[in-house]
């Protein structure tokens, strides 16, 4: 189970393809195969109780129809608890096999048997489960008829969560009505609120000008221009409701934080790899992505001035200020990249160095837009060989900047050319590192991008 701070795969209903959505059984079950958190529908009972429950009425998922013939298709709210607390919301399952689990022999006979007599849960008591467990709790409140207008369910569902005693940071509130969740943000500032958008497919959904810090959007209408867009207005997204395990993987490698799901026992079987920006994410697409070329820019050269003139605290702002406006997966490279620095730096002054020798500390941390930006102004002053040689350096970590990026070609064609200068011109490499590492390292096909000062290091 990964820690609590990252809980990207959240059960929809429950595990809702394994179990009757919303009730008991379908949370023990997402708790079982590894969901991070649980996404449940608040209702409220014609005497104000706090109910799960997805639909308007009972008809599709409980005996509604047996217990109560003449009111099946009456509306959720017209029901006292004392009548709901009596039906089974677990029965349907095993009659109409609605993910074809139960065909699929993923669900037994056995658990279908179990099911039957689930009842509908409260809100109280699924919070308990919840805080008793390591899990995550979206609650959405689904709007109220108009009969129920005057019923404040925003303050009654805070009520519910102070009285289980669960902590900020284990569960949000989202709603279609977001006026709700304005209400729960006048009350209590510090609890997470999702605006969920997106629920009519026949309309573009509605960022409704980004008031909010985080959004639960519809994965059938979103694209990545919406996403970019979010994210450049400093907001959060989650999708809903995610099922191939393809889409799963592209939106959370992308920056999504976390994916709604009728099946987490997928993204849990198969969970996405380790994001590792040596290798750039899909997310953070240096050289094809306007916003992500702009981040390296003026980081890169925020940091290339900040070594050379002794300044740290300059990249240091410069990352916050990007920080703020950028996407997830762009604050995450800064986060890597800030890591890096703060390493070169540490090395940096500790002994006397001259600008060569700095690209060349950034360089054994794969800095390689930084050693570029830190050899130009070099080059630009150089003159003869020396200038010839500074050039096929450059070329040389740009090389590896493309190597990084997914770009074999324009890799190889850069290599081919600092190859021969730095053959030639070795001797000045020499005076700081052994240049036979680097020269091997550029002869085709091309090798990973090797250690230059630290290369005696294990
Ligand atoms: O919270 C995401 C999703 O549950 C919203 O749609 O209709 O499944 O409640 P719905
Ligand atoms: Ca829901």
């Amino acid at each position: 189970m990964p820690p609590l701070t990252t809980p990207f795969n959240i059960a929809h209903r429950g595990a809702r393809s394994l179990a009757p959505e919303n009730t008991m059984p379908a949370f023990r079950k997402a708790l079982e195969v590894g969901a991070h958190g649980i996404e449940s529908d608040v209702r409220v009972s014609a005497d104000g109780r706090l109910i799960l429950h997805h639909d308007s009425t009972f008809e599709r998922t409980t005996n509604v129809k047996v217990v109560f013939p003449q009111r099946s298709a009456d509306l959720v709210h017209t029901f006292e608890w004392s009548e709901i607390a009596g039906l089974d919301a677990g029965s349907w399952f095993g009659e109409r096999d609605p993910f074809s689990t139960i065909a699929g022999g993923r669900v037994s006979p056995s658990e279908v048997q179990a099911f039957c007599g689930s009842a509908v849960p409260l809100l109280g008591e699924m919070l308990l489960f919840v805080r008793d467990h390591e899990l995550f709790f979206n609650i959405e409140i689904k709007p109220l008829p108009a009969a129920m207008a005057g019923f404040d369910v925003a303050a009654k569902v805070v009520e519910c969560v102070e009285m289980a005693g669960l902590d900020t940071g284990r569960f949000s509130i989202s709603s279609f009505h977001h006026p709700y969740l304005r209400r729960v943000k006048d009350m209590r500032g510090d609890i997470e609120v999702n605006a969920l958008i997106g629920e009519n497919l026949a309309r573009p959904q509605d960022w409704d000008a980004y008031e909010f810090a985080v959004y639960n959007a519809n994965v059938d209408l979103i694209d990545l221009l919406q996403l970019q867009q979010a994210w450049r207005h400093g907001c959060r997204v989650n999708l809903y409701t995610v099922n191939r395990l393809a889409q799963m993987h592209h939106y959370l490698e992308l920056g999504v934080e976390k994916i709604i799901t009728d099946y987490p026992q997928l993204l849990s079987d198969h969970p996405p790899a380790a994001r590792n920006h040596n290798r750039q994410s899909r997310g953070f697409q240096p050289f094809a992505d306007r916003m992500s070329r702009n981040i390296r820019n003026e980081l890169s050269k925020a940091f290339a001035r900040a070594l050379t003139e002794h300044r740290p605290t300059a990249v240091f702002k410069v990352a916050d200020k990007l920080a703020r406006t950028s996407a997830p997966c762009c604050r995450d490279y800064i986060d890597d990249r800030l890591e890096r620095y703060r390493r070169v730096f540490d090395r940096a002054w500790a002994t006397p160095n001259d600008d060569f020798r700095l690209s060349l500390l950034a360089w054994d941390e794969s800095l390689f837009f930084e050693v570029h930006e830190i050899l130009e102004p070099l080059w630009l002053q150089a003159h003869g060989d020396y200038k010839l040689f500074l050039q096929a350096m450059i070329r040389a970590a740009g090389c590896y900047m493309k190597e990084e990026a997914g770009y074999p070609a324009p890799a190889a064609s850069l290599a081919a050319k600092a190859l021969p200068v730095l053959r030639t011109h070795r001797d000045l490499l020499d005076r700081y590192v052994d240049s036979g590492r680097l020269l091997e390292a550029l002869t085709p096909p091309l090798s990973p991008a090797p250690l230059l000062l630290d290369a005696s290091s294990p």
